[in-house]
C-alpha cells in the first residue's frame, strides 16, 4: 500500500529531562530525531514521512530541511507540521497533512528511534494482507499486577495493595509502529474528539482508538531494541544498542 508514515517527535521530554525537546537529545553523535528519521527512509516502506514537531523549534525543522536536501529523489517526500499538547493531538496534525492517494499509514514515535527495519516490514506487510490495523508487541517479562489503595486502617501497612493479577502469557508490551488504512486511522481520531476528557486522558496508543471502534486490531512481533528512549537509563541502553546490535 502506499504508506505514510507519521513520526511524532513533538513532546518535551520531560522524563529524560535535558531540558530540551526529546528528539533534539543527542545519540550517538547526532539527535534522536534524525536517528529515527534515518530508520524511517532505510526500511523503504514510506512515500511520505510527515514529521510532527514541537511548534516554534527552529533548530528541528531545519534538521528536518537538511534532511531533505539529503534524500535521493525517488526517496519520500519529507513533510513537517506543529504538533499539539498531547500524543493524540500531534498525531492528528499528521493525518491532517497527509498526501493525496495514501492508502495506508504508519504513526510511530520518534522515541523509538532504533526500530529495526523488520518491523516496519512485518507492520507493512499485515496491512498488505488485509489488516485495517496492526501493531508490533513483545511478550511481557514482568509479572504485571493490578493494585488498588489500600482500606484506611491499613494505610500505616503500605498504600496500596494487589487486585489482581493478568495472566502473563496473554500479556504484550506494545510498540510502534502501528500500522493502519488511512481511513480507519481518520475515523478512530475523529470519534476520539467525542470523548470525555478523563477518558482522552486515559489513551495512550492510536490502536486502542481502533479498537474502541470495534476494528479487529492485529499483533506482529515487534522487537527489544525498539525501546522507547524515555528515562536516562533507556538513552544508556540505546548507546549501548549503537555499539553493536543484539545477538
Ligand atoms: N509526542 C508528541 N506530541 C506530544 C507528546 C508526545 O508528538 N504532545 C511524541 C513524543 O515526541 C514521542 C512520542 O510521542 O516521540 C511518545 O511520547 P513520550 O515518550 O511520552 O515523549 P515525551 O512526551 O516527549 O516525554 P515525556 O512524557 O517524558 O515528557
Ligand atoms: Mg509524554
Amino acid at each position: 500500500p502506499v504508506t505514510t508514515v507519521i513520526l511524532v517527535a513533538a513532546g518535551s521530554g520531560q522524563r529524560l529531562g535535558y531540558g530540551m525537546p526529546k528528539a533534539a537529545v543527542p545519540l550517538g553523535g547526532e539527535t534522536i530525531l534524525m536517528h529515527a528519521l534515518r530508520g524511517i527512509v532505510a526500511s523503504g516502506v514510506s512515500s511520505q514521512v510527515c514529521v510532527v514537531l514541537p511548534e516554534g523549534d527552529d533548530g528541528l525543522r531545519s534538521l528536518c530541511d537538511a534532511f531533505r536536501e539529503e534524500l535521493a529523489d525517488g526517496g519520500p517526500l519529507l513533510t513537517v507540521v506543529d504538533g499539539g499538547p498531547t500524543r493524540a493531538d500531534s498525531v492528528r496534525q499528521g493525518i491532517g497533512a497527509l498526501m493525496d492517494g495514501i492508502e495506508a499509514v504508519l504513526v510511530h514515535d520518534a522515541a523509538r528511534a532504533l526500530t529495526p527495519e523488520g518491523v516496519f516490514h512485518r507492520v507493512v506487510d499485515a496491512l498488505a494482507a488485509g489488516a485495517e490495523a496492526v501493531i508490533p508487541a513483545v511478550p511481557v517479562v514482568d509479572t504485571v499486577k493490578t493494585v488498588t489503595p489500600t482500606p484506611a486502617g491499613d494505610h500505616a501497612v503500605a498504600p496500596e495493595m494487589v487486585a489482581g493479577t493478568a495472566a502473563r502469557e496473554n500479556l504484550r508490551a506494545v510498540q510502534t509502529p502501528q500500522g493502519f488504512r488511512a481511513e480507519t486511522l481518520r475515523r478512530a481520531h475523529e470519534a476520539a474528539q467525542e470523548l470525555e476528557p478523563a477518558e482522552a486522558a486515559a489513551v495512550t496508543d492510536d490502536a486502542m482508538l481502533v479498537e474502541m471502534t470495534g476494528t479487529n486490531v492485529y499483533v506482529v512481533r515487534g522487537s527489544t531494541q525498539s525501546l522507547k528512549i524515555t528515562t536516562p537509563l533507556d538513552l544508556i541502553f540505546a548507546e549501548g544498542l549503537l555499539e553493536g546490535p543484539l545477538g
